[in-house]
């Protein structure tokens, strides 16, 4: 089966068998019916993978697409969607049944079910601070289970499922919606939307919009230009190393990082000072919109837009002494 149409970067690659599951209460038999130790790999959307080479094994699709409110309450409602429900339209769902916390996370691609992967996060919000549960199949265990919000060990751009990549095949996801809550605008350029759009005291569904805006300028359509976002994460650096970089480089852009003793620093800017900018190989090419975004001008493969991403890394390490590390799942290949 072809998976072209299955990744945002739009490579061709094949898979042996390609499996979608309507109903997820009937996926222990479906993955009886998988022969042997025939590895297993779950897509949503594909707009966070990097098909390096052929997946060897079953592919397999969640299309459960049903959005419930378990519980109603004065200041915040419990809601389950199903693995394959579109990303955006949750959130979009969401703000219409006047709840909020979702709105930062407004137009990000992709599946219910890939959102607690790494954990999507985006001007100034990570998904994991409103999953109360995740439920999944434990394919180690052959049991159901229910990963609670401490359990899925949320970081930036990680939790347990990248750990135990495939362990968890993830049917569904329950979130913890407030009803109103201290809206995030700090975050690079809400604000300036927001007033742009004529708006002083946004509600929830505005900041949505301002970020639908921001984000339709500055990110490639993957439907235009194939690309899986930004293909590295930002480095989490000690302190002591960031100051150093700050008097080579005063214009690093640095965020906080996870705790007082580290820092985020911004790949896109070391990217684009080391000159990669807007440049290509052949078909494989770095946006000339954002340093960060790898992108597929027609027919490279994943092995040629994996070369050419470690040829950037590489030259980010030569220059500032700093590995970055692909965001996307790499599929047939190693970092
Ligand atoms: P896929 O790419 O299909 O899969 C991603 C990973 O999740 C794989 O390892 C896959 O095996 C696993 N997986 C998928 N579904 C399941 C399941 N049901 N059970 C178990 N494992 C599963 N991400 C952000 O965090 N913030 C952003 O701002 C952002 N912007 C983006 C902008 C663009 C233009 C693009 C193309 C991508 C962007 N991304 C962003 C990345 C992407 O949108 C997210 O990672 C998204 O969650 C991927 O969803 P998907 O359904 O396409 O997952
Ligand atoms: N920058 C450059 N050159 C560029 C692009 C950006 O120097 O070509 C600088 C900007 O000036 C800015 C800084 O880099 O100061 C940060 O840029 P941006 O706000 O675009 O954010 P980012 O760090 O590049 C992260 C996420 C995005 C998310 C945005 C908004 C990661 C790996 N990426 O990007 O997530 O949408 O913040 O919050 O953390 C994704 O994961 O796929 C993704 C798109």
């Amino acid at each position: 089966a072809s998976l072209q149409h299955l990744n945002t970067f739009h490579v061709t690659a094949h898979a042996p068998r390609l499996l979608q599951v309507n109903d997820p209460a009937s996926l222990p038999e479906v993955l009886a019916t998988i022969v042997g130790n025939n590895p297993l790999l779950v897509l949503g959307s594909g707009s966070n993978v990097l098909l390096a080479t052929d997946p060897e094994g079953t592919v397999l699709t969640f299309a459960n697409r049903d959005i419930t409110i378990l519980e109603h309450r004065a200041d915040h409602a419990i809601v389950r969607a199903g693995a394959g429900v579109n990303w955006h339209e949750l959130v979009v769902w969401s703000l219409g049944e006047g709840l909020s916390g979702l709105e930062n996370l407004a137009l990000i691609p992709g599946t219910v079910g890939a959102a607690p992967i790494q954990n999507i996060g985006a001007y100034g919000a990570q998904v994991g601070d409103f999953i109360q549960t995740v439920e999944a199949w434990d394919t180690q265990e052959q049991t159901w289970a229910r990963l609670d919000q401490e359990a899925c060990r949320f970081g930036y751009r990680d939790s347990l499922f990248k750990h135990e990549a495939d362990r968890y095949l993830i049917i569904a996801v329950e979130f913890r919606l407030p009803l109103l809550h201290e809206l995030r605008l700090d975050y690079a350029g809400i604000r300036d939307e927001l007033k742009a759009m004529g708006i002083d005291l946004p509600a929830a569904a505005d900041v949505a919009n301002a970020v639908i805006a921001i984000r339709r300028r500055k990110l490639p359509d993957p439907d235009v230009l194939g690309n899986a976002g930004s293909f590295f994460k930002n480095p989490v650096l000690p302190l002591d190393q960031v100051n150093v970089l700050l008097q080579h480089y005063p214009e690093l852009p640095v965020f906080p990082g996870n705790d007082e003793g580290n820092r985020k620093v911004s790949a896109a800017w070391m990217i684009e000072a080391s000159g990669w900018k807007g440049q290509r190989d052949g078909d494989a090419g770095i946006s000339p919109n954002h340093a960060l975004v790898l992108v597929n001008h027609g027919s490279a493969t994943g092995a040629e837009l994996l070369a050419l991403a470690r040829r950037v890394s590489a030259s980010v390490l030569e220059k500032f002494g700093v590995p970055i590390e692909p965001e996307p799942r790499l599929v047939g290949a190693q970092w």
